[in-house]
């Protein structure tokens, strides 16, 4: 019945996990409002459900079997909603199918298309574009998707397969387009954004992409994230200096702090070669604002080598710290050996960890207050501007003009861990051209 409809189809998507998730979520919700597709603001009155998934940890998959089992009875209710998941939940499908039945299309993570197509097939009644979604001002672009990495925790390399690297002209065209409908900042994505382009047949690399994204007009800046530690090479470092788009803001996991951890978890790079790295960084990029994921409580973990993770992360003092616990996750070489962290353990670690990060961010901020700083305006949060400075700190001010897509001079004048306060003290000319 719904299918013959003349009023426009809608779409119901819920995301979580990390920014290529995000990406895949934007490029997906920006096809349905092509195909006439507009947001509904609740599953229940959707034409299509997409569920966008992570399984990274315990937890997150935990999340996505609650919302399936919660569609169960919707699906029931009515059979005529499409119900598609993407993203790391999809593994093995057959599997899947036989568990979830009701569910219409598992599609790998990031085949967009492949849910393109089947809202294609149901809007083919429905030929009027919706209007288009507001777009965002700091916007994500994969540049690969995959890994080549075998960290022996990890299960995202599993579901998203080797690394592949997309052309730099694709990238760019992306850029370009995403600029002409309003962006002025891209992040570029990869699970080891710097190994971009081992896999293209002429080898380019992350600078590269750095180099030929950085001569789009009309984008003000760039960043990109997550690098890996054994592939961040000279030249990046170089060329991030060189570029004046490119911002000061590195997201470098360094996951222990421990040489016998690291190697059991395959990391390909030592405590002291990590140390070096990030002195090479920051002597090349002043003030760089530098972030990290730290995973508590592996496999054997003892105190002391916890404690050599603390100590590291004291010594560095990163301007932000992802701190997980860790869970064993099926297929990976880890989950054969004893998860032999107590659960209160490895949360009396990963509570140790976020407030000595809580500390040292804090005491990181409280350095700009009465500084003047450059702020991207992104959007409105509750009545105040929201933007970022090119060292990915957040701030708010309140003011009455629109600002957003601007870039204002803010006068930070409360800093907290998380995020800082301000007095606009006026605008700044975009970077030409
Ligand atoms: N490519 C990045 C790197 O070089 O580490 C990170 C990719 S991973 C998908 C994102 C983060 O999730 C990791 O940095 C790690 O801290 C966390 N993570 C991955 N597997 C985990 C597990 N089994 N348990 C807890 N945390 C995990
Ligand atoms: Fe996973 Fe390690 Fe790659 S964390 S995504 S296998 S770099």
């Amino acid at each position: 019945m719904n299918q013959c409809s003349a009023s426009p189809k809608t779409y119901y998507l819920w995301t979580i996990g990390c920014q290529m998730n995000e990406a895949d979520s934007r490029r997906l919700a920006d096809g349905l409002t092509a195909l006439g597709y507009r947001a509904a603001p609740r599953a229940e009155q959707a034409d299509l459900v997409v569920l966008n998934t992570c399984v990274v940890r315990r937890s997150a998959e935990d999340k996505v079997v609650g919302r399936l089992s919660s569609l169960k009875g919707l699906k029931r209710r009515r059979p005529e909603m499409l119900l598609a998941v993407m993203g790391c939940f999809v593994g093995d499908v057959s599997r899947l199918r036989q568990k979830y039945p009701y569910v219409d299309i598992f599609a790998a993570p990031s085949d967009v298309d492949a849910i393109l197509a089947l809202a294609r097939r149901r809007a083919a009644s429905n030929e009027h574009p919706a209007p288009s979604t507001q777009q965002p001002v700091a916007a994500y672009v994969p540049v690969s998707t995959g890994c080549d990495h075998r960290c022996t925790y990890c299960i995202v390399r599993l579901r998203r397969g080797p690394q592949r690297s997309r052309p730099i002209d694709e990238i760019v065209a992306e850029v370009r387009e995403l600029v002409g409908r309003g962006a002025r900042e891209v992040t570029l994505l990869g699970q080891n954004v710097d190994a971009y382009g081992t896999d293209l047949p002429d080898r380019p690399d992350l600078a590269d992409v750095l180099y030929a994204v950085h001569r789009v007009e009309g984008l003000w800046r760039i960043r990109f994230l997550t690098s890996h530690p054994a592939d961040m090479t000279g030249r990046l470092i170089e060329t991030v200096a060189a570029l004046p788009k490119v911002c000061e803001h590195i997201e470098l996991p360094v996951q222990s702090g421990d040489d016998d951890v690291l190697r059991r978890m395959a990391r390909r790079y030592t405590v002291a070669e990590y140390r070096d790295l990030v002195a090479r960084i920051r002597a090349a990029l002043p003030g760089t604002g530098l972030a990290t994921d730290v995973i508590v409580g592996f496999c054997g973990e003892s105190e002391a080598q916890f404690q050599n993770t603390y100590r590291l992360l004291e010594e560095l003092r990163f301007d932000m710290v992802h701190v997980a616990a860790y869970s064993p996750r099926p297929g990976t070489p880890a989950a054969r050996w004893p998860d032999d962290v107590p659960p209160a353990e490895k949360e009396r670690r990963r509570q140790a960890v976020d407030d000595l990060q809580k500390r040292i961010a804090g005491e990181i901020n409280a350095r700009f207050l009465g500084q003047t700083v450059e702020v991207l305006v992104e959007d409105l949060h509750r009545g105040k501007w929201r933007g970022r400075t090119r060292t990915n700190k957040l701030v708010f001010f309140t003011d009455d003009a629109d600002w957003r897509g601007k870039l204002a001079l803010v006068e930070i004048t409360w800093s907290g861990p998380w995020s800082m306060l301000g007095r606009v003290r006026g605008a700044v000319d975009p970077p030409s051209p």
